[in-house]
């Protein structure tokens, strides 16, 4: 059952285009009910795996499924079970010709199958004026929706965001039985998809004139320093309506103030003046809200909300990418969905956790691979300032696997990519669209037209932005005519065709829509130190030497190369931000696998040695001065060990317990020695190694030093944050690693630890990061993987203190308390 809360109670600021501003202001303000409810289906879903008979039925007994909450993922908790995703299959994108067998490809875990989710509401501001939206934001996949027993409508993508009206559905003096069946279906992702309503669900009630779903589109024409015209097209239902807009500056003092009754069919079209705008950007991510009073006769109607940025964006042949009238490359991250040990539940703390690491490390932008990204994800690129891309498809009609998109694309991709577009228009992060990524249709006469298709469907919903492609076959591409037909053409790898691409297409502009597929495992070291292409180990871990790539892809330093030189480059999205559920290439014929060794972040969120290489050159404010390997090598006294650093200074001297290694310069030599320091003959002596970092004039400007760890001996545990929010959803990350006796950590440690939680919250999950692991992440308990992993606790919704005790044989169990606040 439900109630209506405010919309204040039951959805995040922002978190939709369009919300009402307040029951109660409302009601005080006109004595009458609200204009505008909505209602966050989230408490007392009821759900099943399997299909069940007459599920859809207001009369079902469901007592006997579980409760959950939504947002959910009915796959995460597992267990991880090698024959789930088992295929024999020739992955072509990878250039294989011969089938073999593949495993934990989507992860393996039990995603694939049919579910059901049911839930009741009760509308009592209902009445013979009202007209009812329901509203998903994802359900993975192809839902279909029952109210009252009847199906009023399907989808069939998982990612889409979708709406029905189903005011004549509704029942006004009873509950309302929602049902949704789900189905997921084997070979229909590359990836782990996750499963179930994995983002919101809402229900919308407002008046019959109204302002529609999606319905607003704002943009800013022209901007001069003392001026901005803001665009604002509205379109609405009803007759005699009177549109007032109002344009609030980041402290919410109203700057702008517009009313319009000439209406264009049904949309109004309003130029709004701001005066000395202040401009969004990564740097400076400021932004404005419009809030929409509509009224019929007078009398109030419709009232929303939506958040927008000023600024300007422009992609001009052989100069670039420029914002606001600076050239801006992307310093860019591929992501896909996958919250991690959470799954694929949409979790605003985890998602706000991954940019602030981001951030951090200098990244300035994401795409969303490949598919439309939560709109949790957007508010967050708005807020915090990052560039993003978001893209549509990983298919278009030809396929890559059996159950792709593929089945859908002729029905489907219209609505998909309108929706996309309407649902997302008004963020200011979003610069590009992409319309798919390596879809087969590069190949053949059919895939130039599909590709302008496409691009004409993004265009004609929303002329501010162009469009691209990720392309691999970029020299069928340029045969064909398909890389000429795109705004901006992509470039999946392929940095030995860049500047062919450069010369064959006409838009003067490359953009490295995804690069370097470099593999590795966090605080892993492999010898002898070399490159590598699909290098495996008995381990089915990759070195962190940062020097194994795929087949069709390359190490980080060769993208920079291009992005340094190539003014034409207009960046990089890097495959990946962070490891994720599914695709363990190079060990995708080896289990246990399971999940990618591509993030430049573990699958757990922490760092990885690439992290710092990227942060040296990506993070221009930061010092960055970072040693690699550790220093624990019992057994190899005497053997060559290489030692890198990754830093922001452009020399440094190495000392090996006090003795010099001599000094490093980066030099143009080759790529990695453009961008790494590195000692190739140090030999192996336990005991202390320290860099000296020096600035341009020579002068020693920094210093670092690790050293050999003892036995281990304590816990430490640091939290992300110390204070959450106590709204039953925040979560705090709290890292755990060993340090021996004097505090130095022990970077080889795998004790199986034990996790208890106190107080107002939950354990939540852990994760390590280790890609091979089979430990269920929702169970209290887990190994450390090189010394380390993550727990995530969740509050509950009363304030108080949550209390983590971690333990683990032989090791000095340790504490910390973690506030929560309403
Ligand atoms: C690309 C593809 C990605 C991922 C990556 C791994 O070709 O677009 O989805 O598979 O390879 O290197």
């Amino acid at each position: 059952m439900k109630t209506i809360e405010t919309f204040n109670k039951n959805i995040n600021k922002g978190n939709m285009l369009f919300f009402m501003l307040g029951f109660l202001l409302t009601l005080s303000l006109f004595g009458q009910h609200p204009v505008r409810d909505i209602l966050t289906l989230e408490k007392n879903w009821k759900f099943i795996k399997g299909d069940v008979a007459n599920a859809q039925q207001i009369a079902f007994n469901d007592s006997k499924w579980e409760t959950v909450t939504v947002p959910h993922d009915w796959a995460i908790k597992g267990p991880f079970d090698k024959e789930i995703d088992k295929q024999t299959v020739a992955i072509v994108q990878n250039g294989e010709k011969v089938a073999t067998e593949k495993t934990g490809r989507t992860g393996a875990l039990p995603y694939i199958g049919v579910g059901w989710y049911r839930n009741t509401f009760s509308l009592p501001n209902f009445s013979e004026e009202k007209k009812v939206i329901l509203l998903f934001e994802g359900a993975m996949s192809e839902p279909e929706i029952f109210i009252n027993g009847k199906k009023i409508g399907s989808w069939n993508y998982g990612y889409s965001y979708f709406y029905f009206d189903i005011t004549e559905h509704i029942s006004s003096n009873q509950q309302n039985t929602l049902a949704v069946k789900l189905t997921n279906v084997g070979l229909s992702s590359r990836w782990y998809p996750g499963a179930g309503l994995y983002r919101n669900v809402r229900v919308i009630v407002k008046n019959k004139a109204s302002i529609n779903q999606w319905g607003t589109f704002i943009t800013t024409p022209l901007i001069t320093e003392h001026l901005a015209k803001v665009n604002v097209k509205t379109k609405v239902s009803g007759k005699q309506l009177k549109l007032v807009t109002t344009i609030k500056d980041a402290k919410g003092k109203t700057v702008a103030t517009d009313t319009v009754e000439t209406i264009f069919d049904n949309e109004f079209e309003q130029n709004i003046a701001v005066k000395n705008p202040n401009l969004w950007s990564p740097e400076t991510p400021y932004l404005y809200t419009a809030s929409f009073q509509l009224y019929a006769e007078n009398i109030l109607k419709d009232e929303t909300e939506t958040r927008f940025g000023i600024r300007d964006i422009k992609y001009e042949a052989e100069k670039g990418f420029s914002l606001n009238g600076k050239i801006t490359k992307f310093k860019g991250v591929c992501l896909h969905h996958d919250l991690g040990p959470i799954g694929t539940a949409i979790n605003k703390s985890a998602l706000r956790r991954q940019l602030r690491i981001l951030k951090d490390m200098g990244a300035n932008a994401i795409r969303s691979s490949h598919n439309m990204p939560s709109l949790e994800q957007l508010e967050l690129c708005d807020e915090m300032g990052f560039l993003f891309l978001a893209e549509s498809f990983d298919e278009w009609a030809k396929p890559k696997i059996e159950n792709g998109y593929h089945r859908f694309f002729e029905t489907d991709a219209e609505k998909d990519i309108v929706n996309l577009v309407h649902a997302t228009r008004n963020h200011p992060s979003i610069v590009m669209w992409s319309s798919g990524n390596e879809v087969p249709d590069q190949w053949g006469s059919q895939g130039a037209k599909r590709a302008k298709w496409l691009q004409d469907i993004f265009h004609r919903e929303d002329p501010t932005r162009p469009v691209t492609v990720g392309m691999d076959q970029v020299k069928a591409t340029m045969a064909s005519g398909f890389g000429a037909v795109l705004d901006i053409p992509g470039l999946n790898y392929r940095v030995h065709l860049y500047e062919e691409a450069y010369e064959a297409f006409p838009q003067g502009l490359i953009l490295g829509s995804e690069t370097a597929s470099t593999v590795s495992s966090r605080g892993i070291y492999k010898f002898p130190v070399e490159e590598f292409k699909m290098k495996q180990y008995d381990d089915f871990q990759s070195s962190s030497y940062d020097l194994e790539a795929c087949s069709w892809s390359n190490i980080p330093d060769e993208d920079f190369v291009l992005q340094d030189d190539k003014p034409w480059v207009i960046g990089e999205f890097v495959w990946t931000g962070f490891d994720y559920l599914g695709e363990p290439t190079p060990y995708d014929t080896k289990w246990p696998s399971r999940s990618s060794y591509f993030g430049i972040n573990d699958l757990a969120g922490l760092p990885k040695d690439r992290y710092y290489l990227y942060r040296s050159r990506w993070n221009t404010k930061d010092e960055t001065l970072h040693i690699l390997p550790h220093w624990n090598w019992e057994g190899r006294e005497g053997e060559v060990t290489p030692v890198f650093v990754y830093t922001s200074y452009n020399s440094a001297e190495l000392f090996v317990n006090g003795k010099s290694m001599g000094i490093q310069k980066k030099n143009k030599s080759t790529a990695k020695h453009r961008y790494r320091l590195m000692w190739m003959d140090v030999t192996y002596e336990p005991g202390t190694i320290k860099v000296v970092a020096f600035d341009d004039e020579g002068n020693p400007a920094a210093e670092k030093e690790i050293h050999t760890a003892g036995k281990p001996y304590q816990l430490i545990l640091e939290s992300d944050r110390t204070v959450i929010k106590a709204n039953g959803k925040d979560l705090a990350f709290v890292t755990v690693s060993v340090v021996d006796r004097n505090g130095v950590p022990c970077p080889t440690a795998t004790h199986q630890l034990k996790f208890k939680v106190k107080g107002e919250g939950a354990f939540r999950a852990a994760c390590n990061g280790d890609a091979t692991s089979l430990e269920p992440f929702h169970v209290p308990t887990m190994k450390l993987f090189s010394g380390k992993l993550v727990v995530l606790l969740q509050s509950s919704s009363k304030a108080g203190k949550i209390n983590l005790t971690v333990s683990g044989n032989g090791l000095k169990t340790e504490k910390i308390i973690i506030q929560t606040k309403i």
